[in-house]
Order: structure tokens, then C-alpha cells, then sequence
């Protein structure tokens, strides 16, 4: 347990700007409140690679199981290369990212570096863009669970779900039930506690790296070399439309940032889970990609469902292994969303300690040492998004929120070598202030190249958290109450 009683004293809150939107918190008060809600406190008992696993846990899902199958006819057989540009962008921000969480290990992740660094009102607007990264993908997750689940059932029993209760109203249905069911098992398994959910995430994430690595050894002998020529048909405009597509499968490696009132040792094991999770990621979906596209040629992805489950059939000509492969999707991509709704549940928890959330969301169950009505309200929320909700256009929002707040993160680490020089800090970033810029220019660019569609919801969705803030954070905050 660390000691919270020793922590240096802390500067008053009131010695901040009195103005309500630049207000920041002081980096020693987040850390002192680390832990303490409502009624009862999280608990200590994360290790370093319980942490490693929430945050593959939360990330690998749908951009390998399916987006690398629109991803591929994009870019053919370079679609590899797509994976390592958008590992990039990923790996700047994650050096960033790992520089603070280990000098300000909270539940808030990027939310509490912007309150430490840039104010409230930008705080709360990461925090709002957070919610797009973990709230709404959770329920776009959800989604895509459902489809593998037809796979699987189909290749299993010969049955698929009918499609009125598997779509939302305006897809062909009214409701989708599989999403609903697989957000539902995981707000029950959430219930337990930090100690019981990286148990359950534990054994997911090992059944999908599994699954992978025996798509990668299958995959391996169906390899035809004639299939990597020509290797970008389509340009570099091809990759790095790849790119872009191919980044929502780096979101997540963020998770462990959000548990850093659960960690042991958050100073010392928050910057290592980050930077291993991201790379056994990386490598991983390389290898897989370099396999998918040498096994099966690069245009015939176009109108293969389920590529992967398609590839091990083919090479070992046994539908068994599709099926094999099918269910290791099902369990993978289940994993994300209960990686991410821990995630959402833990910002959410920050949030409202500080005052610009409703207090329920930081109520602690003394016995399980979990924010269970928070976890409760966040399961209902997301649930009934995946169920009733076609979200189109909001889920592609969600890379450009998630996109915003890296950008933020990359401005936070600046900020605070340059206000907070003599701070200890457990990891810092190589080539400063180099690899912070370089991180913020490849955010803003990715989100230049998105759709103007999705600007479109994303600034509707940010005009909502604006007035949200005004009508109800401003107010509430509990610096605004300190300051008084
Ligand atoms: N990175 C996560 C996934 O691919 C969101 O499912």
C-alpha cells in the first residue's frame, strides 16, 4: 500500500487561478485523493502485469478479428506496413501516456493530466472525449460481438440469431440483444472488485493471444510469396489510408492509466504496462496481418466475412478451425468491452470526485472495494446504446475523440516538464520535447484526414459537453467549492 498519510503538504487550492475554466488542480491534492471515494476506498492489488493485461485486454478486439478485413483491400499486402505507421502514432502518445501515469498515477488517466495542466474546462473536455473513446466504443464493441457470435453459432449448432433481435431499429430490427447480453456479463463480472476483474481479464486476454498466435502458426502454412507481389498495388495514399482505419485497433493501451488508484506500485508499473501492452500488440498484429494477406490475396478480403475464421478453414480445409478461431473472437472481443467499460467506470469515478459528475459515480462498496453504481449506471448506459441505438457515425467518433485527447496528453507532458521541472518522475520520455510534438502533430493529423461527417458529429457531441459543463460542472466542481 502506498502511504498517502506522508504525501507532501498540499498547496491550497485557492492559489490557482479563480477563473472557473483555467482552475487547475494541483498535481500532489490528485495524488493525495488517489483511492478515496464515496463511502469507502478502491483498493491496492493490481501488479505491473495484471495492469500489462487490462491494457491488451481493452485493445485487442475488433481491428484484428475485423477491421484488418476492410483494412486489407485499402492497401493490399502492405496493409503490415498500415499497421506499423498507425503503431507509431500509437507509440508517441503511448511515451507520453507512460510519463504520467507514473508521475500522476490516477483513476482519471488523461482527464486528471489536463486538470493538473491546462484547467478545468479542458479537463472536462477530455474527460467528455473520453467518454466517446470508452463509452461509446464499448457499446460500437459490443456491436461487432454479436456478429462473430453468429459465426460461431452458425459453424457450431447450424443456428444464427434472427436479425429483429439482433439490430437496432433503423438496421432491420428493434433490438440488439447479443450486444446488450455481452455488456450485461460484463458489468456482473465488474461487480467483484479490481482483484476479480483482472483475474477474469487475465484468462480472456491469454485465450486471445492464443487464438492468435495459432492463426499466426496455421496461417504460416498456407503462405503463397506470390500473394505479397505486387506489395502496395494501391500507393502510399493506400497505406496510409490503412492507417487511419487501422488505428482504432491501437485504442485501449491507454486502460492501465485508469486504474492507477488499484495499482501496487502505479509510479513504478503504470509507464511498463503501457509501453509492453502496446508493444506485444504491435507485434502481434504485424505477424497476424503479414500471415492474413500471404495466405489469402489481398482483394478477395472484399466481401470475406470473418477473414480470419475464412483462413484456417481454407488452409487446413476443416471448418473445425474456423470455428476454433470464431470463438476466440467471441472471447476476445467480449474482453474488450469489459476492459473498457473498467476503464469508463474508473474516469467516471475522478470525475465525479472532483465535483463535475453526479457523486454517484465515486460511491465505493466498502466490502468489494468497486464503485458499483457506477458500474452499474455505466452497464445500463452503454448497454442500451449497443441495444436500441444505430450508431453509425457516432462509433467512426470515436477515434477522432479518442484522438483529441491523445493530442491533450502530448501538450500535458510539455506543460508540466516545463511548470513542474523538479517532479519525480519514474519514466520520461526520450527526445524531449521532440517525441511529445512529433505525438501531437500525428494526432492532429489523423483526425485532419477524418470524414466531415464525423467532424460533424464529434463537434455536436463537444457542444453538448460544453454546455453540460456550464450548466453543471462549473458549479459543482469541488474546486470551485475549495476556492470559495
Ligand atoms: N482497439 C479496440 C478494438 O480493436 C477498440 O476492439
Amino acid at each position: 500500500m502506498l502511504d498517502h498519510g506522508q504525501a507532501p503538504p498540499l498547496p491550497s487550492p485557492s492559489a490557482g487561478p479563480r477563473n472557473p475554466l483555467l482552475r487547475r488542480k494541483p498535481v500532489e491534492q490528485l495524488v493525495a485523493e488517489g483511492g478515496q471515494g464515496e463511502g469507502g476506498s478502491l483498493r491496492r492489488s493490481l501488479t505491473m502485469w495484471q495492469l500489462t493485461m487490462i491494457s491488451i485486454g481493452a485493445t485487442l478486439g475488433t481491428g484484428i478479428f475485423v477491421v484488418l478485413g476492410e483494412a486489407a483491400p485499402l492497401a493490399g499486402p502492405a496493409v503490415a506496413i498500415s499497421f506499423v505507421i498507425a503503431g507509431l502514432t500509437a507509440l508517441f502518445s503511448a511515451l507520453s501516456y507512460a510519463e504520467l501515469a507514473g508521475s500522476i498515477p490516477v483513476a482519471g488517466s488523461s482527464y486528471s493530466y489536463a486538470y493538473a495542466t491546462m484547467g478545468e474546462l479542458i479537463a472536462w473536455i477530455c474527460g467528455w472525449c473520453l467518454i466517446l473513446e470508452y463509452g461509446v466504443s464499448v457499446a460500437a464493441v459490443a456491436v461487432g460481438w454479436g456478429e462473430y457470435l453468429n459465426e460461431l453459432l452458425d459453424g457450431t449448432i447450424g443456428v444464427t440469431i434472427p436479425e429483429a433481435v439482433s439490430a437496432p431499429l433503423g438496421e432491420g430490427g428493434f433490438i440488439n440483444l447479443p450486444a446488450l447480453v455481452v455488456v450485461l456479463m460484463a458489468m456482473v463480472f465488474l461487480m467483484g472488485g479490481a482483484k476479480e476483474s483482472a483475474r477474469i481479464n487475465a484468462i480472456m486476454v491469454g485465450v486471445k493471444i492464443v487464438t492468435l498466435l495459432l492463426f499466426i502458426g496455421i496461417g504460416f502454412l498456407g503462405i503463397k510469396a506470390g500473394n505479397y507481389t505486387p506489395l502496395a498495388p494501391l500507393g502510399i495514399t493506400g497505406i496510409s489510408a490503412a492507417a487511419a482505419t487501422l488505428f482504432f485497433s491501437y485504442i485501449g493501451f491507454d486502460a492501465a492509466s485508469t486504474a492507477g488508484e488499484e495499482a501496487k506500485n502505479p509510479k513504478r508499473d503504470l509507464p511498463r504496462a503501457i509501453m509492453i501492452s502496446l508493444l506485444i500488440v504491435t507485434v502481434l498484429y504485424v505477424l497476424v496481418a503479414v500471415v492474413a494477406v500471404g495466405a489469402l490475396p489481398w482483394q478477395q478480403f472484399e466481401g470475406t466475412e470473418a477473414a480470419l475464421a475464412q483462413i484456417m478453414k481454407d488452409v487446413t480445409g476443416q471448418s473445425f478451425w474456423g470455428v476454433v478461431l470464431a470463438a476466440g473472437a467471441v472471447i476476445a472481443i467480449a474482453s474488450v468491452v469489459f476492459a473498457v467499460l473498467y476503464g469508463q467506470s474508473r474516469i467516471l469515478f475522478a470525475m465525479s470526485r472532483d465535483g463535475l459528475m453526479p457523486k454517484v459515480f465515486a460511491k465505493v462498496n466498502p466490502k468489494t472495494g468497486a464503485p458499483r453504481a457506477n458500474v452499474v449506471i455505466v452497464s445500463l448506459f452503454c448497454g442500451a446504446l449497443a441495444a436500441f441505438i444505430p450508431l453509425g457515425e457516432l462509433a467512426d467518433a470515436t477515434s477522432i475523440g479518442t484522438l483529441f485527447a491523445f493530442a491533450l496528453v502530448n501538450i500535458a507532458v510539455i506543460i508540466l516538464r516545463w511548470k513542474r521541472p523538479e517532479m519525480n518522475r519514474t519514466f520520461k520520455v526520450m527526445l524531449f520535447p521532440v517525441t511529445p510534438i512529433l505525438g501531437f502533430l500525428f494526432c492532429a493529423y489523423l483526425m485532419y484526414t477524418m470524414r466531415a461527417a464525423t467532424w460533424t458529429v464529434f463537434g455536436l457531441w463537444m457542444a453538448a459537453g460544453v454546455v453540460f459543463y456550464f450548466l453543471y460542472g462549473m458549479r459543482r466542481s469541488a474546486l470551485a467549492s475549495a476556492q470559495k
